[in-house]
């Protein structure tokens, strides 16, 4: 049974402003790519085909344009909006249809993921339960945070708590199975009147169903909720592309490394980005150098 994904890519993105008050938050640039970008190559790498991307009715419109509906990837792309910002935990609501019974995986649009081996750990995540990622923090009390005993078994997770348990932040990517639909059905809004993740995940906890991955310091975890937090993951992947000649999160490249679309495919995909860089890599993946 082939797991479905969500990307949700809502909000105002007033944290951004004036940057965003024209152009979607996940639209932003993130060195040489739309931040949306991030997000969805962590779906595909993890063998993810169908995917349908939720955002707000203004915005929904340049998402359509950037992606389509995904045949150039040989995976299919959906859109649905989300009329008002009514917390994570609603994508599932909105997707309830399109999640079909199946398990899924959502990712928040504005997260970005870098390490070695987190392909192979995603497409080993099991179909049943829930599973999410943690990340040591220096401001935990800005996330989701586990609170862990002394034998390191998870008691419970808050929301943005004032005085955290620990450092541990709640990464924005998160695994379940079908049941999730109806346990977010469920939820009332917390007292800042959304429909929160961390109260599904603290559902799947209580019946003993939740597993909590750690990426270590091994691992890079970004959100690009700050003016400076995006100039750092740009800065960040600017270093290690120029650094490596490789790229992060490049749909053109997962979707042929998985076998989705062939070298012809990806020739015809860089044509129109030849003049830049990003068209030349796609070439040279090839071996088609210009
Ligand atoms: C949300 C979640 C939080 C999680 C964070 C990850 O926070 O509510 O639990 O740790 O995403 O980015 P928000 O984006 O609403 O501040």
């Amino acid at each position: 049974m082939a797991r479905k994904g969500i990307v949700l890519a809502g909000g105002t993105g007033s944290r951004l402003y004036p940057l965003t008050r024209g152009v979607s938050k996940q639209m932003m640039p993130v060195y040489d790519k739309p931040l949306i970008y991030y997000s969805l190559s962590v779906l595909l790498l993890a063998g993810i085909r169908e995917v349908l991307v939720i955002s707000t009715p203004d915005h929904l419109p340049s998402f359509k344009n950037l992606l389509g509906d995904g045949t150039d990837l040989g995976v299919s792309f959906e859109y649905a909006a989300q009329a008002e910002p009514k917390g994570i935990a609603d994508a599932f609501r909105v997707g309830a249809k399109f999640i079909d019974g199946k398990a899924v995986s959502l990712v928040l649009g504005d997260n970005i993921f870098y390490g070695e081996g987190l392909p192979r750990r995603l497409s080993a995540i099991p179909e049943t339960g829930a599973t999410i990622f943690t990340y040591a923090v220096q401001d935990p009390q800005r996330y989701g945070v586990v609170e862990v005993d002394e034998k390191r078994n998870t008691i419970t997770i808050e929301e943005k708590p004032d005085n955290p348990k620990s450092n541990l932040a709640v990464t924005g990517l998160y695994f379940y199975d079908s049941d999730v639909v109806e346990i977010a059905a469920g939820l009332t809004p917390s007292a800042r009147g959304e429909i929160e993740i961390t109260d599904v995940n603290n559902a799947y906890l209580q019946r003993g169903d939740l597993t909590i991955e750690s990426l270590s310091r091994g691992y890079a975890w970004f959100d690009t909720g700050t003016h400076d937090s995006l100039l750092d993951a740009s800065n960040y992947i600017a270093t290690i592309e120029r650094r490596q000649g490789l790229k992060i999160a490049c749909l053109e490249e997962i979707a042929w490394r998985q076998g989705w679309i062939d070298e012809a495919q990806v020739a015809r995909l860089a044509q129109p980005m030849a003049q830049c860089g990003y068209g030349q890599y796609l070439l040279s993946l090839i071996g088609d150098r210009p």
